[in-house]
């Protein structure tokens, strides 16, 4: 049996991950994998996340199974975190093992009912989009939508790609803070965006992923609330692990929302079976954690205010970077770098320069030159711009 099993690629993030933990340089650069980092260094348990956790080891008085699509309380509050105080009649939503779960079950309903569909994704994109868009069997194709020379989105080779876009397709959409990028739609933009897939008749896949890490949670879930009010069929996978620093605790949620509430009810069965199928219940822990924050104002608060520090902490280490590059390289090819939103942003590098920045400097990024900004320090920032000055032509 298993000699018939071929080798699988490595993921280019993971991989890299690996790679920085294997190097024994004291002074390495980790720009790789997307966690958020602190003064100190360290990807902190948020205090909100603690309060709540101690809150529930004292309260909790059974471990025993919850809903098969996962504690209702915590799919009723994410949905108002990213939709508002919208009608919920035809929102469908299955709690998922984190954001990659969200996106799994979304493409799985996808499958359910419409195995043809092609699923549109932007170029570039997470590269585990296409990998599980292929692995559930669906067709992966690609439109454009960065503008290399700009740093900013493509918005017309966008809007010229997905006018063509059939119905019965999906086009996936990062929501906010684009992944690997950090080229986000205006509002304009997104109001073309929005109007052009209101025409092909698509249903709409909304990555949030970094929700609160570009503008602000409102802010940020804008474009996903206009795709609400606009289009008829719009499913979004939300991830909890980066603003709520939740990463190893794996929780998510899928929300979906149909054309009616009778349809919304055979969506949620369909998300049910689909979490029975692959997992039974859904993780509780990370859940019930975000669901005891954000229904409680005080928590809620708390937790709303570190998220926009470490936004702020974000903010303030791209415009470093952007500042200490062009004043080494004396040019303005590097301001991209304070306008873009969320932790990611993209080096204009070369395969090999990236190879020299890793073997030479110890500065670990993707292979497609994403850095991950949100894991720097400040202290960091004068030898990395340097490195980039020395070694990108
Ligand atoms: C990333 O893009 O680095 C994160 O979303 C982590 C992951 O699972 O790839």
């Amino acid at each position: 049996m298993f000699d018939r099993l071929k080798s699988q690629p490595e993921d280019p993030i993971l991989a890299m991950m690996e790679a920085f933990r294997a190097d024994p340089r004291t002074d390495k650069i980790d720009l790789g994998i997307g966690i958020y980092r602190d003064a100190a260094g360290t990807t902190p348990v948020m205090h909100a996340v603690k309060t709540a956790e101690r809150q529930l080891v004292e309260s909790q008085t059974t471990k025993s199974y919850t809903a098969l699509s996962g504690d209702p309380a915590f799919i009723k509050a994410m949905a108002g975190l990213v939709l508002g105080d919208r009608d919920m009649s035809r929102i469908a939503g299955a709690a998922t093992v984190g954001g990659t779960g969200a996106i799994r079950q979304g493409l799985d309903l996808v499958r359910l009912a419409r195995p043809d569909a092609r699923v549109h994704i932007p170029d570039p994109s997470w590269p585990n989009h296409r990998a599980i868009i292929q692995a559930v069997g669906l067709t992966c194709v690609t439109y454009r939508y960065f503008d290399a020379e700009t740093g900013g989105v493509d918005i017309d080779g966008m809007i010229a790609d997905l006018s063509a876009v059939r119905s019965g397709d999906v086009v996936l959409l990062h929501g906010c803070c684009h992944n690997p990028t950090g080229a986000d739609p205006n509002a304009a933009d997104w109001h073309r965006i929005i109007a052009t897939l209101a025409e092909t008749g698509a249903t709409v896949l909304v990555d949030l992923a970094y929700l609160g890490f570009g503008d602000g949670l409102d802010a940020d879930a804008e474009a996903t609330r206009q795709m609400i009010d606009t289009l008829p069929e719009v499913i979004i996978g939300v991830s909890c692990s980066k603003n709520f620093g939740l990463y190893r605790d794996r929780a998510g949620v899928v929300l979906v929302s149909a054309a009616d509430a009778d349809q919304a009810r055979v969506v949620q069965g369909n998300l049910t079976t689909l979490n029975r199928l692959a997992y039974s219940f859904p993780a509780d822990h990370g859940a019930r954690t975000v669901e005891m924050i954000l229904n409680d104002s005080a928590l809620r608060a708390d937790w709303s205010q570190q998220l926009s520090e470490m936004r702020g902490r974000i903010n303030a280490l791209r415009q470093a970077l952007a500042t200490a590059l062009r004043d080494r390289t004396g040019s303005d090819r590097y301001a991209f770098l304070g306008s873009q939103k969320g932790m990611f942003s993209r080096l204009p590098a070369s395969p090999d320069e990236i190879r020299i920045l890793r073997e030479e400097h110890g500065i670990y990024l993707i292979g497609d030159g994403r850095m991950n900004i949100a894991g720097l320090s400040q202290e960091d920032i004068p030898r990395l711009a340097q490195a980039i000055a020395t070694v990108c032509a």
